[in-house]
Parts: structure tokens; sequence; C-alpha cells
């Protein structure tokens, strides 16, 4: 029996295969490597190279290959494509991840984990959030990521199809042990524009909005160690082996960071004065997001290893470097 990683060849996904490889689980990985990569796919892993919204190829890769639990996370993380060519979003976000669902229900399949995001809360109505806060969300990310959420809840009602979703804030980091890191090109995420400029790869760092009522002035948000992303994915599959019920998790710490916080651990790690630029808040952000966690540490058998932020950037400075070294 195996475990099908949509997406494998990606950030979260190559950490997530590594976890499940490390837990003696059999892994095949369907990945178009539009934004991944076939190195990052580490053996034994199967990768097929093919799309997710291939729903002929879906049913062969389940049927052959005896997948007992599929995790889905093919999809562009590109907020900025989403508005530029809207209905190329909803075919890569809804329309495919509903013919994964589909195949999987079809295929008897029980057990689905989806990587979803804070992002479909919107605007915060409490702090620190928790899953049953009310859902606005204000971009076609996240909107998209909620429709997926629905269509769980339906097939599951439906078909009986069993799932837990991980609502993440900011996956950042590398593989502790360097086998994996954040490659992705042309990434914007904060985390990556900092350790590029700590490098000498960036001339400065933009930070939008620098007069928001926090402490500091600037956005604080929700990030998590990719491992420990990775290993939440691992202990949703334990649950749902288990008699354990469908479920919807944040995927968080239960704390924040302040946007300067982890431009300030980035300079210390590198031992480098940075050059942070003020910019105007972007539309839509908000001042504070920080998700609760009580509900994931006490539905699964998750413990976080590497929450303390200087963990979680120092793995991804370490990435970085070794990245930066092979490419000279
Ligand atoms: N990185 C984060 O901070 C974060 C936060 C919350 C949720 N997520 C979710 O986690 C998932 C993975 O994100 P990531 O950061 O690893 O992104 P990524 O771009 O590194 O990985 C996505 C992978 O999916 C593949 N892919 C894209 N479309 C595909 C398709 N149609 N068929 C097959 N493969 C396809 C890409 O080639 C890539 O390997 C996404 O669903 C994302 O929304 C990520």
């Amino acid at each position: 029996m195996s475990v099908l990683v949509t997406g494998g060849a990606g950030y979260l996904g190559s950490h997530l295969v590594l976890e499940l490889l490390g837990a003696g689980e059999e892994v095949v990985v369907l990945d178009n490597l539009s934004t991944g990569f076939e190195w990052a796919v580490p053996e034994p892993a199967e990768l097929i190279v093919g799309d997710a919204g291939d729903r002929l190829l879906l049913n062969h890769v389940l049927r052959t290959r005896k997948v007992e639990a599929v995790m889905h996370l093919a999809g562009a993380l590109a907020p900025p494509a989403s508005v530029a060519d809207p209905l190329a979003y909803y075919l890569d976000q809804t329309v495919k991840a509903r013919e994964v669902i589909a195949a999987s229900a079809a295929n008897g399949i029980g057990r689905f984990v989806f990587p979803s995001s804070l992002a479909v809360y919107g605007p915060p109505t409490c702090l620190p959030l928790g899953e049953d806060a009310p859902c606005a969300p204000a971009t076609p990310y996240a909107l998209h990521k909620l429709a997926v959420e629905r269509m769980l809840g339906e097939a599951d009602a439906a078909y009986g199809l069993s799932y837990v979703v991980l609502r993440f804030g900011h996956i950042a980091g590398a593989d502790p042990l360097g086998r994996a890191g954040q490659s992705t090109i042309g990434t914007t995420h904060l985390v990556k524009v900092a350790l590029q400029a700590a490098l000498g790869r960036r001339d400065h760092i933009p930070v939008f909005g620098t007069d928001y009522d926090t402490p500091d002035g600037t956005g604080i948000r929700d990030f998590i160690h990719v491992s420990d992303a990775a290993a939440a994915h691992l202990a949703a599959l334990r649950h749902l082996r288990g008699p354990g019920r469908s479920l919807t998790l944040n995927g968080s710490y239960g704390e924040g960071h302040s946007v300067l916080e982890v431009i300030d651990t980035v300079q210390r790690l590198a031992g480098r004065v940075l050059d942070v630029r003020a910019r105007a808040r972007r539309p839509g952000d908000v001042p504070s997001l920080v998700a609760a966690a009580s509900r994931i540490r006490a539905e699964l058998d998750w413990r976080p290893r590497f929450s303390a932020l200087q963990i979680i950037l120092g793995h991804a400075l370490a990435w970085e470097r070794r990245s930066a070294a092979a490419a000279a």
C-alpha cells in the first residue's frame, strides 16, 4: 500500500516525502514539475510526471500503486496569477482538486490530507484565530482553498472520504539535515527575500506597512517550520488510520512574529546589516494573523520540533547558502 503525494516535488512536498519515507511509508509522487524539481523527490519515492487534473492518469496511479491515502499539495501559490488569469487559477486550484477528490472517492480511498491556508479566515475577528472563527476569504487564493475544504466536507458526507485539512500560515525553514529546502523560482516570501538580501543577491528588503498597531509597527504573521508542517501531515495520516473522524485544524504553534523580528533574526544569523526600506501597506494585508494551536495538539499526536524562529531561519539560511554555493 502506498501514499500518493500530489505536488511532492515542491517545497512542502519534498519535506513531506522525506517525513513519510522516514516513517517507513511507500510514497508515490504525482507532479507536473511546473514549480517543483525532479531532484527534489528523494529516493525511493516514485515520481510520476503528470498533471493532477488528469483523471485517467489518476485512476491508473491509484489502482496500480495500491494507494491507500492521498495528500493533495499540487497547486500554484502565486496570488498575482489569480488576478491576472482567474480562470486558469480556478482550473489549477479548484477544478483539479475536484478531480483528485473524485478519483479518490471513486477508487474507494478513505483518507485524504489537504494543506489549506489561514487566509481562509480573512481579516481576523479575534486573536488567536480558532478553527470555529467565521471564514471570509479576501483573496482568490483563500477562496479556492475554502472551496476545496467544502468539497471535502461534502465528499465525506456523501462517499465516506475521511479527511484532515491543515490550515497553515507562512511555511518556512528547511530540512535540518540539509536534504531539502525552498528552491521555488521567483518566490516573494519574506523569509526568502530576507535570506537573499543576507547573501547579497538582493540589494534591499521592502517592508510593506510600518504603521500597524503592533509593537514595532510591522505586521505579525504565523510562521511554521516546513518539517513540522510535514510532520503534521504524517500525524494526520495516522489519525485517519485510527478511528479518527474528519478534522479541520490550524497548523500552527499559536504564536506570531513581526516582519521586523524576522529581518532582525536573519541579520543576526548572517552577521550582516541589511538595507530595509519602508513601503506602503498592501491591500488585503492585516496587522496581525496568528492562529490558535490547541486543537491540533489535542487531536493529533503532533509535537513540533523546530518552533523557535531562530531555528526556522537558521535552517533556511543554511539551505540558501548551500544552494548559492552549488550554483556558483
Ligand atoms: N508554502 C506555504 O507557505 C504554504 C502555506 C499554506 C499552504 N500551502 C499549500 O501547500 C501546497 C504546496 O505548496 P508549496 O509551498 O510546496 O508550493 P510549491 O510550488 O513549491 O509546490 C507545488 C508543487 O505542485 C506541483 N504542481 C502544481 N500544479 C500541478 C498540477 N496541476 N499537477 C501536478 N503537480 C502540480 C508543482 O510542480 C510543485 O512541485 C500548496 O497547496 C499550497 O497552497 C503552502
